[in-house]
């Protein structure tokens, strides 16, 4: 899938469905299940390196598994594939040779974690082609600054958060994640800006939700309290796939009991 038949779907009121996802054949079981967008995420350094951070994972890593889920997904779902941790942070040179090799294995748009400071990153690739999705809040790559806590609670660090989702924005970023942030600041950005906005523990008021797959499967020792067990109570995993789809579209996850 194209990002244009992605952003009409956004466009006409639908809320976007998107998943973790390492391989093949679930990339088929989430493209056949109706998950509108499949993040080949840099969590796999924990999901299936088991490592205790995303910054392990090599760019031959995220574009073996990009491979793999474009391989399974046929088309049939929008691949976006995370820039791992040291791939593009120096310069927008660098991130365009980064990224093209994710495009290469079959992503239709990477992801970047971070503010102003990629802006002109954001503007490099786009002008040449890659669609890009950024990535605000908590951001996994930058752990060792930050921990894994929600982040701009305070008014200072929450307008700084919406001008750097304007100014991305405006550098031609196409979609923006929003990680771990209060659920108001989270409605505020998305009412602002013009591209859909995906939430993980940013409350309901997103354009769209990612979960991780595995905390989706309840596989994750301590769950993130913004995420949902589907497969529980459900008797395959396509019906947990399904049920998630659904209770994004209509609105019933994230619950109030998911999001601060
Ligand atoms: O890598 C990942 O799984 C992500 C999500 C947390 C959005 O970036």
């Amino acid at each position: 899938m194209f990002l244009p038949q992605l952003l009409d779907k956004a466009h006409s009121g639908q809320r976007l469905v998107a998943l973790t996802c390492y391989d093949a054949s679930m990339a088929r079981l989430m493209a056949s299940c109706g998950i509108d967008i499949l993040l080949v995420g840099d969590s796999l350094g924990m999901t299936i390196q088991g490592h205790d951070s995303t910054l392990p994972v090599s760019l031959a890593d995220m574009v073996y598994h990009t491979r793999a889920v474009a391989k399974g997904a046929a088309g049939q779902a929008f691949i976006l594939a995370d820039l791992n941790f040291g791939s593009y942070q120096s310069a927008p040179k660098q991130a365009f040779v980064s990224a093209a090799q994710l495009m290469a294995a079959g992503a239709n748009m990477v992801k970047l974690e971070g503010g102003a400071l990629f802006v002109e990153t954001v503007r490099f690739l786009t002008r040449r082609g890659i669609p890009v999705c950024a990535h605000l809040g908590l951001l996994p790559q930058s752990v060792n600054t930050t921990g894994y806590r929600m982040q701009a609670k305070a008014e200072t660090a929450a307008q700084q958060l919406l001008d750097d989702a304007l100014a991305l924005q405006e550098a031609g970023a196409s979609l923006l994640v929003l990680e771990a942030i209060p659920a108001e600041l989270a409605a505020r950005v998305t009412q602002t800006l013009s591209i859909p906005t995906i939430g993980i523990g940013a409350g309901v008021h997103c354009g769209g939700q990612v979960l991780v797959i595995n905390d989706l499967l309840g596989l994750t020792p301590t769950p993130p309290r913004f995420a949902q067990n589907f497969l529980h109570g459900q008797g395959s995993l396509e019906a947990a796939l399904r049920a998630y789809a659904e209770a994004v579209r209509r609105g019933q996850f994230p619950g109030p009991e998911h999001s601060r």
